[in-house]
């Protein structure tokens, strides 16, 4: 414990070897992400929301009120000024996750962070860097990998149900689906991206979680903005808006990677495309002894997807469709944290934020692959 990086007011973060001693959390941000932190953290036992930084004044004081919260901040500085904290959630606009991730680990907090982990992998580089200097928790919120189709997904791969997987497609795709425009989502310096940065980041996660994390070699990726600009995409309201607001983002994205070992990998991601109505996940794999296919269709949460798995037994086909449990998305990641948190310093090293500074990387990669036209070798 570097006690140099902590200011008088922040007690030491939480001794190693007392697991019974209650852990003094802040929420920064109070938007759909901020409340699923706030909600997550509530039901764990030893927690204890002591503050909360968001805009909306009205918002927050409803939020202060149901979760019996002492304080509450119009702005994260003054939070974190405030003390008194041993970890933090920040789900705030994404240009605003380095700082505040930066600052907090300077100040000995645990951080759990909204996905991406910024807008660019140097930012990210710059928080890795802070959690390691100061020997703490930086973990990022990849909630879909904790679902349950993706999880009993990957127990048919890790169990060698598909052999050796050789191909996969992950696609996030919205016919109609684009975040408020005229937000920061819209804005590329607010948010580093579009569907890639916002939706396609989900995507390459499980699947490279579900492939066993194969090193990306090289990607190829193209970016489209076609619908968004013409104010389509985002249903009335965004219609109505979009003379006034500019949208400088790309509306779909697709991007092939190379693997390590000779794999490869497709990944889609869309706020804007002529297709059905519903939002649909859809991965594909191919192994050399099986593949298997899950679609969620429509509200990505709570829903549980559609799970087959294609294979035959000698010689005759033998597929079937895994039972598949509701998975637990934020409250795992949130529980994923606390329990890094309370492993103490031993554990603290292995949740520096640098799987999802890897991801990062690869969306960067993509970015420049589409500006160039060519392929990016990493
Ligand atoms: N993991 C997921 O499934 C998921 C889903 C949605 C959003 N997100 C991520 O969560 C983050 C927030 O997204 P959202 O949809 O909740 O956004 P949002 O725009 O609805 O909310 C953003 C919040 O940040 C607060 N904020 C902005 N500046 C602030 C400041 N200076 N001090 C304190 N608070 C400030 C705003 O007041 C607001 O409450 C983004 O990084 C996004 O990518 C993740």
């Amino acid at each position: 414990m570097n006690h140099e990086q902590q200011s008088s007011a922040q007690p030491a973060a939480f001794p190693e070897g007392t697991p019974a001693a209650e852990l003094r959390v802040g929420v920064v941000g109070i938007g759909w992400a901020g409340q699923q932190h706030l909600k997550a953290y509530d039901a764990l036992d030893g927690v204890r929301i002591v503050s909360l930084a968001g805009m909306e004044q009205e918002l927050r004081d409803s939020l202060q009120a149901e979760y019996s919260i002492p304080n509450a901040f119009a702005d994260w500085e003054e939070m974190l000024e405030h003390g008194g904290l041993d970890a933090i959630s920040v789900a705030v606009p994404t240009f605003l996750h380095a700082p505040i991730a930066v600052a907090a680990l300077a100040r000995g907090i645990h951080v759990l962070s909204e996905k991406p982990i910024a807008r660019n992998a140097v930012e990210g580089q710059a928080m890795v860097d802070a959690a390691r200097k100061a020997g703490r928790v930086l973990d990022v919120a990849f909630n879909h990998r904790r679902r349950g189709d993706i999880q009993a997904l990957k127990d048919v791969i890790d169990d060698g149900g598909l052999g050796r997987p050789y191909y996969a497609k992950a696609s996030w795709l919205r016919r109609s689906g684009i975040p408020t425009l005229g937000s920061w989502f819209t804005n590329p310096e607010l948010a580093g991206g579009g569907p890639l940065a916002d939706i396609g980041v989900h995507a390459l996660d499980y699947a490279l979680h579900l492939l066993g994390e194969p090193k990306v070699v090289a990607v190829s990726a193209a970016t489209h903005s076609e619908l968004g600009p013409q104010g389509r995409g985002g249903g009335k309201e965004y219609s109505a808006l979009a003379s006034a607001h500019a949208f400088e983002v790309e509306d779909f994205a697709s991007a092939f990677l190379r693997l390590e070992g000779g794999g490869t990998l497709l990944i889609e991601a869309s706020w804007a495309t002529y297709r059905e109505m519903d939002d649909l996940l859809d991965f594909t794999i191919y192994g050399t002894d099986g593949g298997a296919e899950l679609k969620v269709q429509g509200a990505p949460f709570p829903a549980v997807g559609q799970l087959r798995v294609f294979t035959d037994k000698e010689g005759e086909s033998a597929d079937y469709v895994p039972p598949v449990l509701p998975g637990r998305a934020h409250d795992a990641v949130v529980e994923d944290f606390i329990t890094a948190v309370r492993g103490g310093e031993a554990v603290w090293g292995e949740h520096d934020g640098s799987l999802a500074l890897y991801r990062a990387q690869i969306i960067d990669a993509c970015y420049q692959s589409a500006l160039e036209q060519r392929e990016v070798r990493l």
